[in-house]
């Protein structure tokens, strides 16, 4: 901007922090044991700008879900802000709550728990479109053949029922229901893990065009590494409730930064199979998140670890213009274990 002032963050979350208590049994009680708490998400920051996909990618348990909740708005911080265009997301009231909940809409793992079984297709879509008023009455067939035409469904479909379709068209209703409202923003949570492969690929580069065509934002969790990198701009990686890396997807993916995603893109063979040589990964198993470990998180699973990283926390810091890591080695794979 001319006058050198910074331009306001599409979507902004500011160190989100997330816990879940855990309701003390009598016998915690009894023998004075002190409450104890989930540390789900641990201070994330992340800017998305408008039209970014952006892939999260981590272990089950780290805190992915979290994230994609807390976007939307149902799940409330502890701490820190989620700003969109500027606004702190939790401070809306009214009506300018209610744009939010229509300009960013979460689509489901699985349409079959939040799609209604009495429902027609149609009369799903007319409830999509009827509660944020998005067309009259007289425009409603007319919309919903289109959304049956976007999400490449026949037009037949819409005086079906849920239980009449194969679990991918099950994911196209509810992205045609998702995108009745005309939103801006898509949060997908493992959208296509329960899908068979092939059916996976198609749900994925359905959700890619429709992307391009509306200039949508996409936040895609997923722990399918292959169709992360085929439909993200940028990465960010979990762990225990933090991102420990995030950069633009090539990069990431050629030249991880943080020994985490070393492990990560390690035990998906199938990324790179001409690559033999393997690197030393994660030893045991994603600590407990009621209690995190000191220094970096990862510390007593990194092959790479010493002194520094049992009692010091690192911070994100950039390696090169494109990735972020919280590493306290400028560059692990050159660190000899
Ligand atoms: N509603 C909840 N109540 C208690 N614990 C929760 C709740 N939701 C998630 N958790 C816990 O928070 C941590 C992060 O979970 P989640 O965000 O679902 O991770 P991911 O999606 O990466 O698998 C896990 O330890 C999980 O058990
Ligand atoms: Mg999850």
């Amino acid at each position: 901007m001319s006058d050198g002032s910074v331009p306001t963050p599409f979507l902004s979350i500011e160190d989100v922090v997330v816990r879940f208590d855990i309701k003390r049994t009598l016998l915690d009680r009894l023998t004075g044991q002190p409450a104890r708490a989930i540390h789900a998400l641990n201070g994330v920051r992340l800017e998305i700008p408008r039209g970014e996909t952006l892939g999260v990618v981590g272990e089950s348990g780290c805190g992915k879900s979290t994230l994609a909740r807390t976007i939307v708005g149902l799940i409330e911080a502890n701490d820190g802000r989620v700003m969109f265009e500027g606004r702190d997301v939790a401070g809306l009231k009214g009506g300018a709550r209610r744009a939010y909940n229509r300009r960013v809409q979460m689509i489901f793992q699985d349409p079959y728990g939040s799609l209604n079984p009495q429902m027609s297709v149609r009369q799903v879509l007319t409830e999509a479109l009827s509660v944020h008023k998005m067309r009259s009455k007289a425009e409603i067939p007319g919309r919903i053949a289109e959304l049956l035409d976007l999400v490449r469904l026949p037009q037949d479909a819409a005086d079906k029922r849920p239980h009449e379709f194969s679990g991918g068209q099950r994911q196209r209703i509810g992205i045609a229901r998702a995108l009745a409202v005309e939103p801006e923003i898509l949060v997908a949570d493992e959208l296509v893990s329960a899908l068979d492969v092939s059916v996976q690929a198609q749900v994925v580069n359905l959700l890619l065009d429709l992307q391009q065509r509306f200039k949508l934002t996409v936040i895609f969790v997923a722990h399918d590494l292959r169709l992360v990198r085929h439909i993200s701009d940028r990465v960010a990686v979990m762990y225990l409730g933090e991102i420990v890396e995030i950069g633009e997807t090539e990069a990431l993916f050629t030249a991880p930064r943080h020994p985490y995603t070393r492990t990560l893109l390690d035990a998906a063979p199938d990324l790179d199979p001409t690559r033999r040589t393997r690197v030393a990964s994660a030893k045991g198993e994603l600590p407990s998140p009621l209690s995190l470990p000191s220094g970096c998180r990862f510390h007593p699973r990194c092959p790479y670890v010493f002194d520094r990283c049992r009692e010091e926390h690192p911070i994100l810091k950039a390696h090169g213009a494109r990735q972020l890591a919280a590493c306290h080695l400028e560059d692990f794979s050159k660190a000899g274990v």
